[in-house]
């Protein structure tokens, strides 16, 4: 199977998983619609977790209905391209019924014009970048889309160079971040949905101007923990081709928990990264938690 992973492709200076590269002149193109609602990540933030909750918000907190389909058709990627396998992300948002809901790992720059013009509502959310390496690291040893880790060293160091797909994280949420002064963005972080699921789902329901109930809000939270979507196959994406992703490498819901890069990180490698991650990020008023 490792013969599907190709090196990243360098697209306006970022780094982009091969079979996606491909599609992204069609990217610049897309016609947003108003409504569209964008869910923008870097990877292995919680973009799965988010788009269900989106799903079940706009749903009312329907289970049956935001059963109807596996979570890459109800809430697309942008993005996605496998060549003569599957659909694409565009077609399938053509498909898919407004608002719609839309998933991007893309740096702004990649971004098509588009949802800016119809300035169209977005989701970021952020994860602590020690978990994302960790998580990030896992997925690429099952991710056949993507180059090998090799080592937990190797990998770590590519990620803090940003020679991993879609780039440098530090980038990537101070982008965001900073593009939040001139556009509807809405800014969470993974660590706060883990530890008030409530209050976070409240927080969108207000940015999307959708009233829920009570019994609503306590029934996304059942289902969208993490206990439940690890179990639910039309979100854990055990329904993708093990040629694609092989379950045998690592899981897709692997443990969902913040601080698990305590099991990972040597003390060398933390204050190196500390290093780096403090120069980085103090220019901004970001602040992330690296454990609950
Ligand atoms: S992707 O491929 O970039 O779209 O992956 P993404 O969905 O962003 O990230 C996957 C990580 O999110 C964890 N996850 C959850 N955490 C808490 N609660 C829920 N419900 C949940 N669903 C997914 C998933 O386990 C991955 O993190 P790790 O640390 O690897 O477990």
């Amino acid at each position: 199977n490792d013969v599907l992973r190709k090196n990243l492709k360098i697209v306006r200076g970022c780094p982009i998983t091969y079979a996606f590269a491909s599609g992204l002149e069609k990217i610049e193109q897309f016609q947003s619609r108003r409504d569209d609602i964008v869910i923008a990540t870097y990877p292995k933030s919680g973009t799965t977790w988010i788009s269900e909750i989106l799903d079940m918000i706009l749903n009312d907190g329907d289970v049956e209905k935001c059963k109807r389909d596996f979570i890459t058709a109800k809430v697309p990627m942008l993005e996605m391209v496998l060549p003569g396998v599957r659909t694409s992300g565009i077609e399938q948002l053509e498909k898919n019924p407004s608002p719609r809901l839309v998933k991007t790992h893309l740096p702004i720059d990649l971004i098509p014009k588009s949802f800016w013009e119809n300035n169209c509502k977005m989701i970021y959310l952020a994860r602590n970048a020690k978990d994302v390496a960790v998580s990030y690291y896992h997925f690429d040893l099952m991710n056949n889309l993507q180059p090998l880790p090799g080592s937990w060293e190797e990998y770590l160091e590519k990620f803090i160079t940003g020679n991993v797909a879609f780039g440098s994280w530090f980038n990537h949420v101070k982008s965001w971040w900073k593009k939040k002064e001139e556009h509807p963005i809405l800014f969470l972080h993974y660590e706060d949905m883990k530890e008030n699921p409530k209050q976070e789902i409240k927080k969108i329901a207000r940015f999307l101007e959708k009233n829920l109930s009570d019994e609503m809000l306590d029934k996304i939270i059942h289902h969208t923990s993490f206990e439940m979507m690890k179990d639910n196959p039309l979100v854990n994406y055990t329904h993708l081709p093990s040629m694609l992703m092989d379950p045998s490498k690592s899981s897709f819901m692997r443990k969902g928990i913040a601080g698990d890069w305590k099991n990972y990180f040597t003390v060398a490698q933390n204050e190196k990264f500390d290093a780096i991650y403090k120069k980085e990020i103090s220019e901004t008023e970001l602040q992330f938690r690296m454990e609950i």
